[in-house]
């Protein structure tokens, strides 16, 4: 039950309707035994700044999932931000603490991956096509090169965000190839990181009948959960590993970083 003493946890987005998280998130914060609720914010991209900059002054807001269009344009708004947000150059939740500090990460990467593990699919030694730069694919981009993939090619509609990631990327991790490039062919696992999928009349992300036989193809779309890619890899014989597996991979990590430091109700 909702009281006065309930922290409050937002998901903010534009648009919020589609988003998966508050009922899945409540049910874990009620499982934890924690006196906090989620709830969906609307929020335009004008209106960002202020929203976030209105957290600081809730005394008892706890935190904030962030997503499309927000990831990107997060970090410059937050008091501080981990190593791998920063990396990312984006942030996908947002802590607050007792001083309305605000201390942003991105667990999209970590939520990939467990996915990936839960599934039982190794990336080590693996080749990647990744499409997708924005905050997503750069999270999962991050997240799989710590995993000792072979090489991680990028593709994306701004090639120079592709380019940027990549560079960042080699910084990060020396022993891993990283080039940019849009033919999936040559690859054992080919990852959609953009939005495209989850508007009926969207285009492919990449053509399936492209990649080299053998190959498994991954989404981050959630909803639809079978997305025209999946659909078309299925229909060629591929193996699919669908968005709400990314989902449920990160849905522990965020509730455990949202409630560090949260008064416990018993
Ligand atoms: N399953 C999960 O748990 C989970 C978690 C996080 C996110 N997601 C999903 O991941 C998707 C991406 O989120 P995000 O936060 O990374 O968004 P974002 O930062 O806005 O990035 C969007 C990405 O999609 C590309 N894109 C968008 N429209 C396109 C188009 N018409 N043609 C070609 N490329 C296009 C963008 O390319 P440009 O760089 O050229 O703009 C960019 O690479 C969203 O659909 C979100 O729902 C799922």
């Amino acid at each position: 039950m909702i009281t006065g003493r309930t922290k409050l946890l937002a998901i903010i987005a534009d648009p919020v309707t589609q988003v998966r998280t508050p009922q899945a998130m409540n049910a874990m914060l009620s499982d934890m035994g924690k006196d906090a609720v989620l709830v969906p914010v609307e929020v335009s991209r004008e209106g960002l700044a202020a929203v976030v900059s209105g957290f600081r002054n809730i005394g008892n807001f706890a935190g904030v999932v962030v997503t499309v269009p927000h990831k990107t344009a997060v970090p410059p708004l937050c008091d501080t931000l981990s190593d791998r947000a920063i990396a990312a150059g984006a942030v996908n939740v947002i802590r607050r603490d007792a001083q309305g500090k605000l201390h942003g990460d991105i667990l999209d990467g970590e939520g990939f991956t467990r996915g990936l593990d839960d599934a039982k699919i190794s990336v080590t030694g693996m080749a990647v096509f990744l499409v997708g730069a924005g905050g997503a694919a750069s999270a999962i981009a991050f997240a799989l090169a710590s995993r000792g993939p072979k090489k991680i090619t990028i593709s994306n509609r701004t090639r120079a965000k592709a380019q940027a990631l990549s560079e960042r990327l080699s910084e990060s991790f020396p022993d891993v190839e990283f080039c940019v490039g849009d033919d999936p062919s040559g690859h054992d696992l080919a990852v959609n990181g953009t939005s495209l999928g989850m508007a009926p009349n969207d285009a492919l992300p990449f053509d399936p009948a492209g990649l080299s036989s053998g190959s498994i193809v991954a989404e981050v779309i959630m909803q639809p959960e079978v997305t025209p890619l999946l659909a078309a890899a299925e229909q060629l014989g591929f193996a699919t590993h669908g968005g709400r597996k990314m989902l449920q991979g990160q849905l522990s990590e965020l509730a455990k970083f949202l409630t560090q430091n949260m008064e416990d109700t018993q």
